[in-house]
């Protein structure tokens, strides 16, 4: 008896710290992969799983990874990319094989708990000249309906992430907000569209490029802290941009006529390298504030109550383009291997403690490429640090980031470094001329991280294929005996 009454104590015990992890734990990331050396989706998942995120956001809908996420109960955003819009826009054919293949396929009993289709990424982006303009309302109505018909409509739900660009409010008071005057009657469509299917409004907001983009920012307006002037709407308070951004949708969606419809914000997060204000310290401070805020149930003065979200993002993605800028690469809460870079509480309870970092991480051998110090004349050096960076990534060496102070062989080696570890440690990517040496001693300096390369998930693909073909060739030499 006394033992079955400690039994069920301890099954409590455990359902109440499992609630603990999940409980304010609508926490969701988004999973992107333009990395030259992607994790293998099994670790990543476990990551998830390790840190309590339940909802997950891709940007397509790459198969290896959606089945990796099979049995998990995360609730997956997969994703149609842009490129894609035009094909799915004139042939509703198709949507139904798209369907098919990327979400019938993963529904089974333990299989993919699929969610939302994000068709496109922020396709109305001003940079994009109208490129996707016409395309993506007809694609989203004919994925929605290739949802129903095969019998997911009711779970599955189709959307269109938004950069917050889509609205704008001329004095920057919430209340004057409406959708982009260019864009407007799209918009009223689109979100009638989602009204009448259900279906959520996804926004990503950036506080960091509201900060980036205008010198006179208010600083601590991009934060949650409250320490700058609020700003006073109809006697609404706002003391962040996080809120008066997301307030000036809810205002632009009631003039539309749909006050009420669910919103979603599908990215927000704090780059940290790349940028004087891209840095650990300022991205822990976002995440801190953000976290608490989430977790307290507040929302925001037009919305109060559950947010949900999804941070931007879980890994660090050495491809991404740097047009916007060199924080691109560094929005990962975890570095390109996995390994976590400052202190989050993703429950909001603001412990000072790092998160999880990937397991079962394979690297390549601890070895470096750097300048060899015994060239005297180095004027032949900076076209080969240029080649080297245009191959790589060499945004760490930035106006304000952490390898900015270097000198100058620190500089060249640095970039050496960084294409001998993208050509996965070739030893003929270490020559330049013959300016290059390769060494194993940790060439890493101060917060300078001169990383090495993880054996990459095709890399690993690759691997388990020759050894399937090897084995393969094996059977069949017995067969023959
Ligand atoms: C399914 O998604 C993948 C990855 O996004 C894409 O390459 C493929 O074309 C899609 N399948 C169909 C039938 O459209
Ligand atoms: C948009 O137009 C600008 C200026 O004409 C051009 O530089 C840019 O490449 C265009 N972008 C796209 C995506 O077409
Ligand atoms: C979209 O359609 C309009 C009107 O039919 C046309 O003028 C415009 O060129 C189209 N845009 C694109 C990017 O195809
Ligand atoms: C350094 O090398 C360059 C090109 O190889 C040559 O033109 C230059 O004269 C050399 N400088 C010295 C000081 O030797
Ligand atoms: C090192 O490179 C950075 C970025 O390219 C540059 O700003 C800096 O002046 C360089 N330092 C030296 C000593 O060459
Ligand atoms: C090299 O040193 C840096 C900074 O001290 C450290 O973070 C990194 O883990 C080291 N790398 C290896 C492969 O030991």
């Amino acid at each position: 008896m006394a033992r079955a009454v400690y039994l069920l104590w301890a099954i409590f015990t455990l359902l109440g710290s499992a609630n603990i992890v999940h409980g304010s734990g609508s926490i969701g990331v988004n999973w992107g992969t333009l990395a030259s050396h992607p994790l293998p989706p099994n670790i990543v998942v476990g990551m998830l799983k390790d840190n309590g995120i339940t909802k997950v956001k891709i940007f397509d809908a790459d198969s290896w990874t959606v089945s990796a996420l099979a049995g998990t109960n995360i609730e997956v955003m997969v994703g149609i990319p842009n490129d894609q819009l035009k094909t799915l826009a004139d042939s509703y054919g198709d949507c139904k094989d798209w369907v098919k293949e990327n979400v019938t396929k993963h529904i089974y009993n333990g299989g993919v708990n699929i969610k939302y289709v994000a068709v496109g990424n922020e396709p109305f982006l001003t940079s994009y000249n109208g490129s996707y303009l016409n395309t993506t309302f007809p694609a989203l109505k004919n994925i929605q309906k290739a949802l129903n018909e095969a019998g997911h409509g009711d779970q599955i739900k189709a959307t269109v992430p938004l950069n917050a660009d889509v609205y704008e409010s001329s004095t920057n008071q919430p209340s004057d907000g409406d959708f982009r005057s260019d864009i407007k009657d799209l918009m009223l469509q689109i979100v009638r569209f989602f009204h009448d299917n259900d279906a959520p409004f996804v926004v990503n907001i950036y506080p960091f490029l509201s900060l980036y983009e205008n010198d006179d920012f208010p600083f601590e307006f991009a934060f949650f802290g409250g320490g700058s002037n609020p700003l006073n709407d109809k006697g609404l308070q706002y003391n962040n941009v996080f809120d008066a951004n997301y307030d000036t949708l809810v205002w632009s969606l009631k003039k539309a006529g749909i006050p009420n419809l669910k919103i979603v914000v599908g990215e927000v997060g704090w780059p940290t390298d790349g940028n004087k204000n891209g840095n650990v310290k300022l991205a822990q401070k976002f995440y801190d504030g953000l976290l608490k805020k989430l977790a307290s149930n507040k929302g925001t003065p037009l919305r109060p109550g559950k947010l949900e979200v999804y941070l931007f993002g879980l890994l660090d993605e050495d491809l991404k383009s740097i047009a916007p800028g060199f924080f691109e690469r560094h929005w990962g809460i975890f570095r390109y291997d996995g390994q976590p870079k400052f202190p989050i509480d993703f429950t909001g309870q603001g412990q000072e403690k790092m998160p999880i970092g990937a397991k079962g991480v394979q690297y390549l051998p601890s070895q470096w490429c750097v300048l060899n110090k015994a060239i005297r004349n180095t004027s032949e050096v900076p076209p080969q640090v240029d080649y080297a960076c245009s191959l790589s990534d060499c945004t760490s060496l930035s106006y304000g980031s952490t390898c900015n102070n270097l000198d100058f062989v620190g500089n060249v080696s640095y970039a050496f470094n960084m294409y001998f570890q993208m050509q996965d440690q070739d030893v003929r990517a270490c020559d330049f001329g013959g300016m290059a040496q390769l060494v194993s001693q940790n060439a890493s300096k101060g917060t300078c991280l001169f990383p090495i390369q993880i054996v990459s998930a095709s890399e690993r693909l690759s691997f388990a294929y020759t050894a399937t073909i090897a084995a393969g060739i094996l059977v069949s030499f017995f067969m023959l005996m």
